[in-house]
């Protein structure tokens, strides 16, 4: 069993909005009105950032008349990105307070508070109906979660029969354990990485059909040697969220999840599944 409360003291600092603000102003963005391209840096709290969350609904079907899921919604990015781009309505819960707060707030200035909603909750416990969603994502979550049988019976409850779900995560790899802090947890006891045979099997037990699967590790270097290049030709970073939610510790954090995607420790991972009718 994990104790959420280290995960949302990871999580939290008391400041997340004055502290985006800041870093908004420093962009040369009224934080007032920053629009979804100067927020972006910061609200895909994910590896890859934006261009994770383009991936992931370019692989998706969903129509406006559509309700879909986030699990672990954080500042809500890839929620009102999915709002804005399908015109469907997102639902999201996340364990972190600060961050439904900040996720409200975003939300609010981006005028998406009817397509977006916030809950704080636990993925594993969900206020929600059975079948009450035509989809469901996840990104960067599970690693937090313990009981993944318990997190996948409890997505494909609250997803109608048929629905897909996709996941993003970082999968144990054959390079051993990661060294800590990493920017989804401050000591091995908050982390839970899963093989990629072990996930199959969790999700393939609690109602599943995998329909894909890829390793994304090439991306994420890529993605790392360009953001690179424009600091050194005196850019900003292109993903900026650890940064800003962690504070001090981002460094460390960054190093390590740096040193674990290229030594085969964390390995990410993208599957696309459907929920079989039971
Ligand atoms: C690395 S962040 C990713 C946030 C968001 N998915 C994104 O990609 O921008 C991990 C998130 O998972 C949330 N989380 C961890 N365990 C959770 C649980 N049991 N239930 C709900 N949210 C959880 C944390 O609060 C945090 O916001």
């Amino acid at each position: 069993m994990s104790d959420t409360r280290a995960i949302v003291g990871h999580y939290t600092s008391g400041d997340l909005l004055a502290r985006l603000e800041a870093r908004l102003r420093e962009d040369g963005v009224d934080p007032a009105r920053p629009g979804a391209d100067a927020l972006a840096p910061y609200d895909h709290f994910h590896g890859r950032g934006l261009e994770a969350t383009e991936d992931m609904a370019a692989q998706l079907r969903i129509t406006a008349g559509d309700h879909i899921l986030d699990v672990g919604s954080g500042l809500g990015g890839p929620a009102r990105y999915l709002a804005r781009r399908f015109g469907c309505r997102v639902s999201g819960i996340d364990l972190t307070d600060e961050f439904c707060a900040v996720a409200r707030h975003l939300t609010a200035l981006l005028g998406l508070d009817e397509r977006v909603s916030i809950t704080e909750g636990d993925a594993l416990a969900m206020p929600y109906d059975d079948a009450a969603f035509d989809g469901a994502y996840s990104m960067n979550v599970s690693m937090n979660i313990a009981d993944k049988r318990a997190l996948y019976r409890e997505i494909h409850r609250v997803l109608k029969p048929g629905a897909w779900l996709m996941l993003s995560e970082a999968a144990q790899g054959p390079g051993g354990a990661p060294d800590y802090p990493t920017p989804w947890a401050r000591t091995a006891a908050s982390s839970f990485l899963a093989t990629e045979a072990e996930t199959r099997a969790n999700l393939e037990a609690c109602g599943f059909a995998i329909e894909s699967l890829r390793e994304t590790t090439e991306a994420a270097l890529a993605y790392g040697a360009r953001s690179r290049r424009l600091v050194e030709a005196g850019g900003k970073p292109l993903h900026r969220a650890v940064s800003l939610i962690h504070g001090a510790l981002a460094e460390d954090a960054a190093a390590n999840s740096a040193r674990a995607l290229k030594e085969g420790r964390a390995v990410p991972i993208e599957l696309l599944c459907r929920a079989v009718p039971a």
